[in-house]
């Protein structure tokens, strides 16, 4: 097949697709013009979360047969489009979990113990212990809203930190729960008991604003929030006013309502909260196995 992959792979899994005979384009940071004119010829097309495949991008692949997402958020694919075309849409949803879960770990406890602050304020010149006393995760709770594959993935992280882990999903999975030894609860439940709240959730309707401002208010006071997931969970707004007035102590954000996010948008500027450009999945590990779950799947794909 003709295979066109617009925001890089393993090299490993790209070899695997040649020595089976695609012919591979690789086009890293594609720019939507360039990927228009590519569309035509394309039988398969491979993204990570930047490029978006839209109607518009769909409408143009006339021999399009496959898009296989290299992650597991597939909301950047039109699959409602794809699907009407006879296209087949695949992800990679277990590649990056365990990396997503250990990156949600090291916020939790870099929002704990003041580590970016503190990194900061001493190559600043400044020595100040006292600012920066911390607190532990021992004997905290935990909501974890979703409970898939990183959402069960960063429980038992947690459960082995011995925090107590309350859950909340839309289908929740009693065995998963008994198993992780973490007790299920209702949102507002979760939202009301957990010191830390941590999102694993898909982008769907349902889920767009989770995090609003009427929800936030339902949080304990000095909690903290952290998102892994996407940007268009939360309320970016309504976080960045619940920081500046204390209902929450800090967050920690991965991802971004529009990412890049611009310089002034409302959660960059806020010391309390933690901003890192959307590295949940980008871990070699992580990435080499989405890579070659990729391959095989164009490999195997009739
Ligand atoms: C995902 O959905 O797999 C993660 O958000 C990672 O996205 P990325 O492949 O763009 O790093």
């Amino acid at each position: 097949m003709n295979v066109l992959i617009c925001d890089g792979l393993d090299k490993e899994a790209i070899e695997q697709l040649q020595a089976a005979g695609h012919a591979v384009t690789v086009h890293r940071g594609i720019p939507k013009e360039t990927l228009m004119e590519l569309m035509p010829t394309c039988e398969a097309v491979v993204v990570r979360s930047a490029t978006k495949i839209t109607k518009d991008v769909i409408e143009r692949g006339a021999r399009l047969k496959l898009i296989v997402r290299a992650g597991v958020g597939i909301d950047n694919v039109d699959a409602a489009t794809a699907e009407a075309r006879g296209i087949a849409v695949r992800n990679t949803p277990a590649a990056t979990s365990i990396s997503v879960a250990e990156h949600t770990m090291a916020l939790m406890l870099a929002l704990a113990r003041h580590v970016t602050r503190a990194n900061a304020s001493v190559k600043s010149g400044e020595w100040n212990r006292k600012a920066f006393e911390g607190t532990e995760l021992y004997g905290k709770t935990l909501g974890v809203m979703g409970l898939g594959r990183i959402g069960a993935e960063v429980s038992k992280r947690a459960r082995a930190f011995h925090m107590n882990v309350v859950a909340f999903d839309h289908i929740i999975n009693m065995e998963v729960v008994n198993a992780l030894d973490i007790e299920a609860l209702e949102l507002d439940a979760l939202l009301q008991r957990s010191d830390y709240v941590t999102l694993h959730l898909p982008l769907v309707p349902e889920t767009r604003h989770l995090i609003n401002r009427e929800r936030l208010a339902l949080m304990k006071r000095g909690a903290y929030l952290i998102n892994t997931a996407r940007g268009e969970l939360i309320d970016e707004a309504a976080v960045a006013e619940a920081v500046r007035s204390g209902q929450l102590a800090g967050a920690a954000v991965d991802v971004y309502c529009g990412e890049p996010p611009a310089q002034d948008h409302p959660l960059v500027g806020l010391p309390q909260v933690i901003t890192v450009p959307h590295l949940g999945g980008s871990t070699g590990e992580g990435q080499r196995r989405a890579g070659l779950e990729v391959a095989r799947i164009i490999c195997e794909f009739r």
